[in-house]
């Protein structure tokens, strides 16, 4: 098995440093997240997979300031969210953080143009017209702004919710099973917006997959097994990720 905490260069979108995150206590105590280091650089396109229970959405919530970390460090930019109070919080997320949820999670009375500058007019900040139209285009939406939620297909919803999550220019945008919802199709033109979202636009992107064939649209895999990153891979096929996951058992354990 191959280290996973290697610092390489290139400034970190977010890192977290030996971050842990328990729920419960007793009897009921899970230890989600156990001492995790990782960073996620500028630029980058990162897949996040591992069996179901093995704390990807918690690595996620934590880094994203969603969920309170038990201990350890996550940062986002400069900035550690450890500590921060929640207006703070609901600020660095606002301006720093865009998030993607499996079911699009898009206000049903809006039309896709009021949804995608939602959290922006709600943030009193002015919308920069020539970044929107640019995440507008990449993501294929150009003739369906006016459209209400309900007037979409799910992956037409799905880009709705992309270019919401980067319609502030975000530091770092978290997916988590973008394409769970999704046809193969549309779910690959979901993976190649995020993909161009990176290489054409400049955004760090990190995505939480159970698909090897979506994890290869990324330019690296890391692996969690039971709150612990077990492994890496950069350049990732398809046929590289499902060799690797045959190689775990749900400890991260290599069979
Ligand atoms: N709010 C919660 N309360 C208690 N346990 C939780 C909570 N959220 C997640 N867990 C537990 O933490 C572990 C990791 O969960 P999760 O991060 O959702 O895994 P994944 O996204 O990889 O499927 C699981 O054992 C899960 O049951
Ligand atoms: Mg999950």
């Amino acid at each position: 098995m191959t280290t996973t905490t290697a610092v390489r260069t290139g400034r970190a979108a977010a890192r977290a440093v030996r971050l842990s995150k328990v729920y419960g206590s007793g009897e009921t105590r899970v230890v989600a997240l156990d001492e995790v280091d990782v960073e996620f650089r500028q630029g980058e396109f990162t897949a996040i997979m591992g069996p179901s229970g093995s704390g990807k959405s918690t690595l996620m919530h934590c880094m994203a300031g969603l969920d309170s970390v038990s201990s350890g460090s996550a940062t986002i930019g400069e900035t550690e969210l450890v500590g921060l109070r929640d207006k703070q919080l609901t600020q660095l997320r606002r301006d720093k953080i865009g998030f993607i949820f499996q079911a699009f999670n898009l206000l049903p009375t809006l039309n896709a143009l009021e949804n995608i500058t939602l959290p922006m007019d709600i943030a009193g900040r002015k919308v920069d017209e020539a970044w929107l139209d640019a995440v507008v285009e990449t993501v294929g939406l150009s003739g369906r702004l006016t459209h209400r939620p309900s007037q979409l297909s799910g992956g037409q919803q799905q880009r709705v919710a992309c270019a919401r999550a980067l319609a502030s220019r975000p530091e770092i945008v978290f997916a988590d099973e973008p394409t769970g919802n999704l046809d193969s199709r549309s779910g690959a033109e979901i993976l190649s917006f995020l993909r161009n979202s990176v290489r054409e636009l400049g955004q760090t992107v990190v995505m939480v997959t159970h698909d090897p064939v979506a994890a290869s649209y990324a330019e690296r895999v890391v692996f969690l097994a039971d709150g612990r990153i077990v492994d890496e891979l950069a350049d990732p096929t398809a046929d590289a990720v499902l060799d690797r996951m045959r190689r775990f058992d749900a400890k991260g354990r290599t069979k």
